[in-house]
């Protein structure tokens, strides 16, 4: 093969723009943000710099200014006043991620929103749903919280979410979903699935900026072993026969070859580059270790390159901006 097969011939300067397999553009990125019901000012998510937790009265200039950049769309987050055994303020009408959709919908129509679907930070004991006594002590009960579940996608829903992504991890929980969904008349609704969802220590800033850490055990026994391929799978598998219409990879960076498999599958993909992935570049980047711009567009091509077609991230709008 030597000499006649050279690949460096294609990576002249001049060429290497042509040849380039994977490009990030603004129409794959996606912003989540955190509303805080009651909260007056935003205040900084000091795990995570850059980043805010914002008060319900910002949502519009917030969206109005993402928009400018050119994303497309967001995810939201909400920290209620009350948090109760059973997330009653995750379906309450003028819930705070409710409000905050209608008031982003209200001022910017065209922006994608996609709500949080779970309840943790709602719940005062921080877990994703309703607990009960198991035989291994308080647990999560998988299909009474599915009821939950249900009630907050119809609510979410009615306040104009163009998408809800439910992050609970029950089993059932997408076809619990889509019956309640399409009971209340919302047939073409799309269900962003968090269908493979680790069980990892990247969420530990996301915790801080959420408020939703958790006052017993852990979210091993409904999040995903980190150590699991095949159930990586299998999960996202079964959220395919259940009627997801778009699967997620969580987090993202660790776990590209889960991706790469979860994209056969044959459904749109997204990846969600997580707190921890964002701090630990911008800790990096403000210690002067790492030039951030360079390493957060390679973590996202590469995110791309396993078969992302949309990413999650918390440096969406700083990406936009780059891009323009
Ligand atoms: C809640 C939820 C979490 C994240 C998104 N939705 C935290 C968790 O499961 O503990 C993590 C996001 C991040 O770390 O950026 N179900
Ligand atoms: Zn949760």
């Amino acid at each position: 093969m030597f000499p006649q097969t050279r690949l460096r011939r294609l990576r002249r300067q001049s060429l290497r723009p042509l040849f380039t397999e994977t490009q990030v553009t603004r129409n794959d990125l996606i912003m989540p943000l955190f509303f805080v019901e009651g909260a007056t000012e935003k205040v900084p998510i000091t795990s995570m710099p850059g980043q805010f937790r914002w008060p319900l009265s910002a949502a519009a200039d917030v969206a109005k200014d993402l928009a400018a950049d050119g994303i497309k769309a967001v995810i939201l987050f909400g920290i209620p006043k009350t948090k109760d055994a059973v997330a009653s303020s995750a379906f309450a009408a003028d819930g705070v991620i409710q409000e905050a959709t209608r008031a982003i919908k209200a001022a910017v129509p065209e922006m994608v929103v996609i709500t949080d679907l779970c309840a943790c930070e709602y719940t005062d004991h921080g877990h994703c749903g309703i607990i009960h006594e198991s035989c291994d002590g308080p647990d999560l009960d998988n299909d009474a919280s599915l009821e939950l579940m249900q009630k907050i996608a119809v609510s979410q829903a009615a306040a104009g979410a163009d998408m809800v992504a439910p992050s609970c991890m029950l089993d059932g929980m997408v076809m619990a979903i889509r019956e309640a969904l399409d009971a209340a008349g919302y047939e073409y609704l799309p269900i962003m699935s968090y269908s493979t969802k680790f069980a990892s220590a990247l969420y530990g800033p996301f915790r801080e900026a959420a408020d939703s850490g958790f006052s017993f055990g852990d979210r091993s026994t409904y999040q995903m072993n980190p150590a699991n391929g095949r159930e990586a799978f299998r999960e996202s598998l079964l959220d395919t026969e259940e009627g997801a219409d778009i699967l997620m990879v969580k987090p993202a960076g660790f776990y590209l070859d889960v991706l790469a498999q979860v994209k056969e599958l044959g459904l749109p993909t997204a990846a969600y580059q997580v707190s921890g992935e964002y701090s630990m570049i911008k800790a990096a980047a403000q210690n002067g270790w790492i030039d951030e711009k360079r390493i957060v567009m390679e973590s996202l091509i590469s995110i791309k390159r396993a078969g992302a077609d949309l990413i999650i991230t918390y440096y969406a709008q700083d990406v936009a901006r780059w891009l323009a």
